[in-house]
């Protein structure tokens, strides 16, 4: 019997800026995602880089930040997350653009625990986590954090077409 094809379907969550939002997106996404038929493992590993990504928005986002929208679009390929705001952006120069790469630093295994860095970790979580990702962001003109994960759809996948 053909294998049926699998469906494009994109759907959008929009939040207020507050703290709760963080867990109501895991719950809204990672339900939606294992109902149309994803992998347990691929559903944690897009929740993890979508939960780095969504608690950059509060923290980084500054107060000009009302909301923000996490833009799904899932299909035979793969997942694909995004994660919008109307912040502050990235100040020019600061690292994380392709087009200004970091400054090289001692790798962590020569520093002592005590001077291991606290922070700056979530975009490498992304990128452990997922196949792809770009940030895309201008000063004042918000940022754009684009996650894509491949997908090997089960023969009984939901969002395998009816037809
Ligand atoms: N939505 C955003 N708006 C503005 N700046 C952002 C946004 N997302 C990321 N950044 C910038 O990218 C930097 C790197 O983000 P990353 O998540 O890797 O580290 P962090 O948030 O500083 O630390 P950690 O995630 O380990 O707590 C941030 O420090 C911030 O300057
Ligand atoms: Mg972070």
């Amino acid at each position: 019997m053909r294998v049926k094809p699998v469906s494009d379907v994109k759907f959008c969550l929009v939040f207020q800026r507050e703290t709760l939002s963080v867990p109501v997106m895991r719950r809204v996404l990672g339900d939606t995602l294992l109902g149309l038929g994803v992998d347990n493992e691929s559903v944690y590993d897009i929740l993890l880089a979508a939960t780095e990504a969504c608690t950059n928005v509060l923290t980084h986002g500054g107060r000009q930040v009302r909301g923000y929208a996490v833009v799904t679009s899932v299909g035979a390929v793969g997942c694909q997350v995004e994660v919008a705001d109307d912040g502050a952006g990235l100040p020019p120069g600061t690292g994380t653009r392709p087009d200004h790469p970091p400054a090289p630093r001692a790798p962590e295994a020569e520093l002592p625990v005590a001077q291991l860095p606290e922070s700056g970790r979530g975009l490498a979580v992304m990128r452990a986590c997922v196949d792809n990702v770009t940030l895309d962001s201008r000063p004042g003109h918000g940022t754009v954090v684009t996650m894509r994960k491949r997908i090997r759809w089960p023969e009984d996948a939901p969002l395998r077409a009816a037809s």
